[in-house]
């Protein structure tokens, strides 16, 4: 595995590996690598011919009371994981190669990026589309893997690359959970023993409503109302949001449907964790 901490020379390197007909394909990370972004990897190199994974914690998406001084971070434990999944380049740029001067072009999806999520973290998104299409122009991949567990920002930024033209094609993963069903996420280091049960309150207050659904109930209110009803009844949780939306639009429904998704964030102890399924 190479790795690359200059956008010139990560570009260089994709454009020769293009010119000898490969495809690339890319999987942005934060790091602090779990089994779930291995999965994103793994479907990667089954999709393109090249695999970059880019490991870059990215400033302009946490809000000033957010967590990116304690996001976790393990550099050389990462780097050994993505050898072993014999990803070909790491990309991991410092902050000053992404953002070398006062910014001032930012990527909005307008709307989308308000809701859910986007109500309690404001700028948020438009961080995260501004990263991601400024390493979709580092690395001018041809497919590009992210995870379903941020289901928001997976429509969000499919939207982005349908709207602006961005010759890359988006793939969505499943999300990959632990044996007791906790959907995988670098923040789940944050929890201590106590609040890591707790915080299965939320896979399974999905799986509740799941099969309420799957029982024929496809009322939204009664349905984000029960599984309210239990993440409350946990002492250490407290919800931030629980909504059933429009992938279209991310708008609140009032029937489920086909493609529905029904999502949550939830702060457990201090600790924020977000969860959904696709009806
Ligand atoms: O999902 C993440 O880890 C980040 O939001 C992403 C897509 C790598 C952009 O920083």
């Amino acid at each position: 595995m190479i790795i690359i901490r200059q956008i010139d020379e990560m570009r260089r390197a994709v454009r020769r590996e293009k010119g000898q007909g490969r495809t690339v394909g890319l999987v942005p990370t934060m790091g602090y690598l779990h089994e779930g972004h291995l999965s994103l990897v793994r479907l990667a190199r089954r999709e393109a011919d090249v695999a970059v994974v880019s490991l870059f914690v990215n400033p302009i998406q946490f809000g000033p009371k957010e967590d990116l001084k304690s996001y976790p971070r393990d550099f050389e434990r990462d780097a050994a994981r993505l050898r072993i999944e014999q990803v070909d380049y790491l990309f991991a740029p410092a902050d000053k190669e992404m953002y070398p001067g006062e910014h001032r072009t930012f990527v909005e999806v307008r709307g989308l990026q308000d809701r859910l999520c986007g109500r309690t973290r404001p700028g948020h998104f438009q961080g995260v589309c501004t990263v991601v299409m400024k390493l979709f122009q580092a690395i001018e991949p041809d497919c590009a893997v992210f995870g379903r567990k941020d289901a928001q920002q997976a429509l969000i930024l499919q939207r982005m690359v349908a709207d602006l033209n961005i010759p890359v094609r988006m793939i969505v993963a499943p999300i990959i959970r632990e044996p007791d069903g906790l959907a995988m996420s670098s923040r789940n280091t944050y929890l201590d023993p106590a609040e890591r049960k707790a915080a299965l309150v939320l896979s399974r207050s999905l799986a509740e409503a799941r099969a309420a659904v799957d029982a024929g109930n496809r009322d939204a209110a009664e349905i984000v109302a029960a599984m309210r009803a239990a993440i409350e009844s946990e002492p250490l949780a407290r919800v931030d949001y629980i909504e059933a939306v429009d992938p279209a639009d991310l708008a609140p429904v009032a029937e489920l449907r086909e493609g529905t998704i029904v999502a949550l964030a939830v702060f457990i102890g201090r600790t924020r964790l977000i969860d959904n399924m696709l009806i």
